[in-house]
Order: C-alpha cells, then sequence, then structure tokens
C-alpha cells in the first residue's frame, strides 16, 4: 500500500448522513468480477468516486476495456484497468484488497433465485478458485445469486484451498436493507438518509427477514401487525417488482449498484480502523442454531466481521418469520455446501 493519506472518508452519498466522517486510510485495490454488466458498471462507476479505492481492477469475460476508458476520463483519483478473458483473471485479483462478485447471470420475470443456481454456481467456483490462488486475504463481497447458495460454495472452495477464513467472505444483502430504509421512510414521512432497518436471514423470499419491531428512528404510531406484514412482504418481493418492471431486460441494477457502493464502501472503512462500523451481511455464522449461513448485523473491522451483534428482541411476527424462512434457508445452504465443485 502506498503512504497513508487522509480523505473524507464518506465520500459517496451512498451512506447514512449520520455516518459521515473524516478517516486516515490506505491505498486499496479493489476488483470487480463481471464488471461490464447491469451491476457491475454503475458499481465501477460509484467505486471510481470513492476516495478510498485507490487502484480500481476491472474484470469480465465480456469486453471491459470500453467501460475502463469511459470510467478513466472522469477526474478522480481512483486508477481503473481493465481485465478482459480468463488469461488476465490472475493479474486483476493480484494485490487485491476487496473483491466484489456480481458475474453471472440475473432473473428473468417467472423466475426465481433459485432457477439462477447452475449456471451462477459454476461462475462462482471459477472465480473463487481464481481468487484463492491470486489474493487469498482479500474481503470477498457476492452479489450473484442465489446469494444464500454462493456464499457457502465460495466457502467451499476457499477451504478445499485451504485459505478460508470466515470473516472474509460476505454476501451482499445491503439492497433488502436499503429497499426496507426507503419503504419505511415513505411509509411513516421520514427522511430516508435517517432510517435504519435490519434486515437478517438470506437473500430470498421469506428468508429476507426485516426486523421492523427495531427500526430506527420510531414515529408513533408504528406498523400495526396487519401493516408489518405488509412491509414485509412487500420488502421480500422488491426484487421481483424490478424483475416485473424490466420485463426480461434483467433485475435491479442500478439500486443494487448503490447498495453494493454501500457495502464495499462500509468495508474499506472497517479495514481503515474506523470505529462502529456496523453493516447487514449473510456470512459463515453461530447466530441460529443449526443454521450454518445467515444474515444479520455484523462490526467491520481491519479483519473483516470482527463481531456479530445480537440480534435483538423480535417481535412475534418476527419471531414468526425467523420460523417460517428455516425450510428454505436450509434447502440453499445445503445446495451450496454439497454442490459438487468438481461437476461444475
Ligand atoms: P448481467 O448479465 O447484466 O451482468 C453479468 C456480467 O457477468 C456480464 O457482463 C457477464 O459477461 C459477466 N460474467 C459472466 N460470467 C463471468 C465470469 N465467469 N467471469 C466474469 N464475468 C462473468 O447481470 P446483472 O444484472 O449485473 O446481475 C449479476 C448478478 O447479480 C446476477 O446473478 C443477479 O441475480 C445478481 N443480483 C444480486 C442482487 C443482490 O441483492 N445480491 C440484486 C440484483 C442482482
Amino acid at each position: 500500500a502506498e503512504a497513508a493519506r487522509t480523505v473524507a472518508a464518506r465520500s459517496s452519498t451512498c451512506v447514512p448522513r449520520a455516518a459521515r466522517r473524516q478517516a486516515v486510510i490506505e491505498a486499496r485495490k479493489v476488483v470487480v468480477l463481471g464488471a461490464a454488466g447491469g451491476i457491475g458498471q454503475p458499481l465501477s462507476l460509484l467505486l471510481k468516486m470513492n476516495r478510498m479505492v485507490t487502484d480500481l481492477a476491472l474484470y469480465d469475460i465480456a469486453n471491459v476495456a470500453g467501460v475502463a476508458a469511459d470510467l478513466s476520463h472522469c477526474n478522480t483519483n481512483t486508477q481503473v484497468k481493465a481485465y478482459t478473458g480468463p488469461d488476465e483473471l490472475a493479474a486483476a485479483l493480484t494485490g487485491a484488497d476487496l473483491v466484489v462478485i456480481p458475474a453471472g447471470v440475473p432473473r428473468k420475470p417467472g423466475m426465481t433465485r433459485d432457477d439462477l443456481f447452475n449456471i451462477n454456481a459454476g461462475i462462482v467456483k471459477g472465480l473463487c478458485e481464481a481468487i484463492a490462488k491470486h489474493c487469498p486475504n482479500a474481503i470477498i463481497n457476492i452479489i450473484s445469486n442465489p446469494v444464500n447458495s454462493t456464499v457457502p460454495i465460495c466457502a467451499e472452495v476457499l477451504k478445499k484451498a485451504g485459505v478460508y477464513n470466515p470473516r472474509k467472505v460476505m454476501g451482499v444483502t445491503t439492497l433488502d436493507v436499503v429497499r426496507a430504509n426507503t419503504f419505511v421512510a415513505e411509509a411513516k414521512g421520514l427522511d430516508t438518509r435517517d432510517v435504519d432497518v435490519p434486515v437478517i436471514g438470506g437473500h430470498a423470499g421469506e428468508t429476507i427477514l426485516p426486523l421492523l419491531s427495531q427500526a430506527t428512528p420510531k414515529v408513533l404510531p408504528w406498523f400495526t401487525a396487519e401493516e408489518a406484514a405488509k412491509m414485509t412482504e412487500r420488502i421480500q418481493n422488491a426484487g421481483t417488482e424490478v424483475v416485473e418492471a424490466k420485463a426480461g431486460a434483467g433485475s435491479a441494477t442500478l439500486s443494487m449498484a448503490y447498495a453494493a457502493a454501500r457495502m464495499a464502501e462500509s468495508v474499506l472503512l472497517g479495514m481503515a480502523g474506523e470505529q462502529g462500523v456496523v453493516e447487514c451481511t449473510y456470512t459463515e455464522s453461530s447466530m441460529v442454531p443449526g443454521f450454518q449461513y445467515f444474515a444479520s448485523k455484523v462490526r467491520l473491522g481491519p479483519g473483516g466481521v470482527e463481531e456479530f451483534l445480537p440480534l435483538g428482541p423480535l417481535s412475534a411476527f418476527e419471531q414468526e418469520g425467523l420460523e417460517k424462512m428455516k425450510g428454505l434457508l436450509s434447502k440453499n445452504i445445503e445446495a451450496g455446501v454439497e454442490s459438487d465443485p468438481s461437476s461444475m
């Protein structure tokens, strides 16, 4: 890393107002795998605008030189480089501090995230093998769906290579938090930037469980049980809302890029030693007995996940939601853990 420098750490507009602070940070290399895609392009733009990202490596199997050339004209200090095709993957990854993975196919109307498993499992597996080889110490943020399964797949690949660190492999569930914050703010007339709704469980259908009872700030009257059920359903189906509106042209890309940029920024702030950086993320976890992987609030630090924060008191409805998700979440985890990487 180059010399430490002082920057406005919360440099983008993705993060809550209250959290914007000054921090001393070092040079950081961030790699985007799948950078030519619907998420990859706007995510790369947001990372190019982040002063904590000194080197940005864009990798895709599709030509990504144009995206890099285009972004390189933005007058920010982030150096952007393009890497196209498997021959250039090693160079893209070498020296990485953070690898963000939005590579893979998105949903079309009528598809569930599980329908993507066969294709995306193989893509994630191949990319994680390269990470194990070329940047085994990097923190990994996985966006590729189904996240509930691709995170265990990544963990299995890294274990096989002897480089797995459970604190550094994170499934990106930030979009669920971003959506929950937006919808709750709209419903309650609050400023979206101030609202914080923890979302736990996983990232598919009923495994997405917003904890509306723990949302801050609270205004009275808060959600009735019936309203909470409706709001929960809206948050769980928000991805499908976008898939249907795009009518075959893919799933959420811009809001996903925004959410992934926030998560990346939080990871980098944690690495820089910033105190009190908290995000919800899907990782290997012992928060809920019987579930090897679970999304919940964690405190981020120099080593990735530094601490799992308690789930806190759940309302009766949320407790029910936790029970309800168990079947699907177990199935998703098992699919990832049991998938035979050699056959992909
Ligand atoms: P897209 O199809 O627009 O882009 C995917 C990119 O990945 C393409 O440029 C493609 O060339 C590239 N790619 C495919 N195989 C690759 C490989 N082996 N190495 C490197 N790059 C490769 O798809 P989009 O809309 O960007 O979505 C990407 C993924 O993100 C999908 O799996 C989607 O389901 C997921 N997603 C996750 C969300 C979340 O909340 N975690 C939200 C929205 C989407």
